[in-house]
């Protein structure tokens, strides 16, 4: 069932409810209905996979993302760049040439839509990492561990229900890791609050914040930054929170979802479009490429969507790509006893109605809890770069924990919960901003399974090659 775009597709149009409480209802059921036709088959949630010595790596799709990770990969010990794949050979080739350590033999995949299947096919290849575009990512990382392969996958990790759970249930049957890469979930100040929340600082969390807030609107129509005008694509047939999980990753691991909590419902609202279809009709007059989209309603720019979990606590989500504002990741905690946020920067924290701790005590602070992940790889992380230096830290731990044969920190079911919000808030904002029921991805394993903790008890032992 692809909830993705339904009202569009005119799915309800086809079967329009006498009142939008109906609608609601009808969902909800059609919803749990679909959950009951999954049943569990092996629990991927703190599953730890045997341990490879050397992860021999493919990459899919290296544009603007995947030629900086190729970069990245190449500094981690224990990584054999094995291929790298792009329809557009050029790109291919333009990130081989990013590879900055010796024993590499990347062998090139182009010039074909089809041809990334062949590298999953090869039998010397472990984990595929996939940064192409939205659309193409489940049928990729569902055919590559079907080949037996881990997967690392951009966000978000779907943009349908139908193919979240496709992605459950193939890592379940394969037993291979389906790890979302939510590079957020390692920005520092992300990681501070993950390890104040461990030690109880926050005491009960009331409520939690994120968003991606970011004015890259120009670059919809800019071809060389994304391929075939993706994301201008998306932002006209789609209308959600269609990039939910740089503010939702982080918030869901601070309230343990599916270890001991799960998202329950979901509503989302949005604004109308001010911008979007005014810019397709101002180029569309020039450049025959928009003529398609000027009569095209576009995505509203910002959207907000509330989030309930089962243990009470709530969840604000915003996105907004296309208006002309300060960039935005926001990450707001608060608790019983205490409250953070970032963004603006620096992250801040107070204890108190009166004011947000002064420099020395937030020092003291981060000088008591930075978390072991950041003490012990941080400093080298900034310099290898990537978004200030969380990409590589993301990097860094996938590849030590596939190593140590260690559980992954984000599992498939963190991929299908933070990502199914983008087609769920399609629904709601289609449906007068009703509330839908959140698909259990764990199908009930949540109350057992564990609580994950990103440490390095275990692990710690991948070295960074010098560039
Ligand atoms: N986590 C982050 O901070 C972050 C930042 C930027 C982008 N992203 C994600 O990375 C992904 C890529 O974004 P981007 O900005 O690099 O886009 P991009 O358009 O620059 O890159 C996508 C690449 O995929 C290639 N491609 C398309 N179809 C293909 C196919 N069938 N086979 C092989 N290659 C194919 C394209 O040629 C292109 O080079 C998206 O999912 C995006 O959301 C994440």
């Amino acid at each position: 069932m692809k909830l993705s775009g339904l009202a569009g597709m005119g799915w309800l149009a086809g079967c329009k409810p006498s009142s939008e409480k109906q609608a609601s209802t009808e969902l909800d059921h059609i919803v749990k209905q679909v959950e009951k036709s999954y049943q569990p088959i092996f629990n991927m949630s703190g599953y730890a996979a045997p341990a490879l010595e050397t992860v021999r790596l493919g990459f899919i799709g290296v544009g603007n993302r995947g030629s900086a990770a190729v970069a990245r990969m190449s500094r981690i010990e224990g990584v054999a760049i094995q291929g790298i794949c792009d329809v557009r050979e050029e790109k291919a080739t333009a990130a081989k040439g990013r590879i900055t350590s010796s024993g590499h033999e990347a062998s090139i995949y182009a010039g074909d839509e089809e041809i990334w299947k062949k590298m999953c096919e090869r039998e010397d290849i472990d984990l595929v990492y996939i940064a192409t575009h939205w659309a193409t990512h489940a049928e990729m990382a569902i055919y590559a561990m079907e080949h037996g392969k881990h997967v690392a996958l951009e966000i978000p990790a779907a943009t349908t229900v139908e193919d979240c759970w496709r992605l459950v249930m193939t890592s379940e049957k394969t037993k291979k890791h389906c790890v979302i890469l939510e590079n957020c979930c390692y920005d520092f100040f992300e990681l501070l609050t993950l390890n104040l929340t461990r030690q109880g600082f926050f005491g009960d969390i009331v409520h939690c914040e994120g968003a991606y807030i970011h004015d890259i609107l120009d670059s919809f129509f800019d071809e060389e930054k994304r391929y075939d005008f993706w994301r201008l694509k998306e932002n006209a047939a789609r209308n959600g929170n269609l990039y939910p999980t740089h503010g939702l990753g982080p918030v869901c691991q601070i309230l343990n979802v599916n270890r001991g909590n799960k998202l329950e419902y979901m509503t989302s609202m949005a604004s109308a479009d001010f911008s979007l279809q005014a810019k397709a009709k101002e180029l569309g007059r020039t450049d025959k490429r928009f003529e398609a989209y000027t009569d095209k309603p576009m995505r509203g720019n910002m959207n907000v969507s509330s989030i309930m979990t089962n243990s009470g606590s709530t969840i604000m989500l915003q996105h907004d790509v296309s208006t002309p504002r300060p960039y935005s990741r926001l990450h707001l905690i608060s608790g019983t006893k205490a409250f953070a946020q970032k963004y603006p920067l620096p992250g801040k924290i107070a204890v108190g109605h009166d004011d947000f701790l002064g420099k020395a005590e937030m020092e003291r602070l981060e000088s008591e809890h930075t978390p072991g992940i950041v003490k012990h790889i941080g400093e080298l992380a900034k310099s290898v770069g990537g978004h200030g230096g969380m990409d590589f830290m993301m990097d860094w731990r996938l590849i030590d924990c596939l190593r140590n044969g260690l559980p992954v920190d984000m599992d498939v079911y963190d991929a299908a919960t933070w990502s199914v919000i983008g087609p769920l808030s399609e629904w709601s904002v289609a449906n007068g901003s009703q509330p839908i029921a959140i698909p259990d991805f764990t199908m009930g394993r949540w109350k057992g399974n564990k609580v994950h903790e990103i440490h390095l008890e275990s692990g710690g032992n991948t070295n960074v090659i010098k560039a």
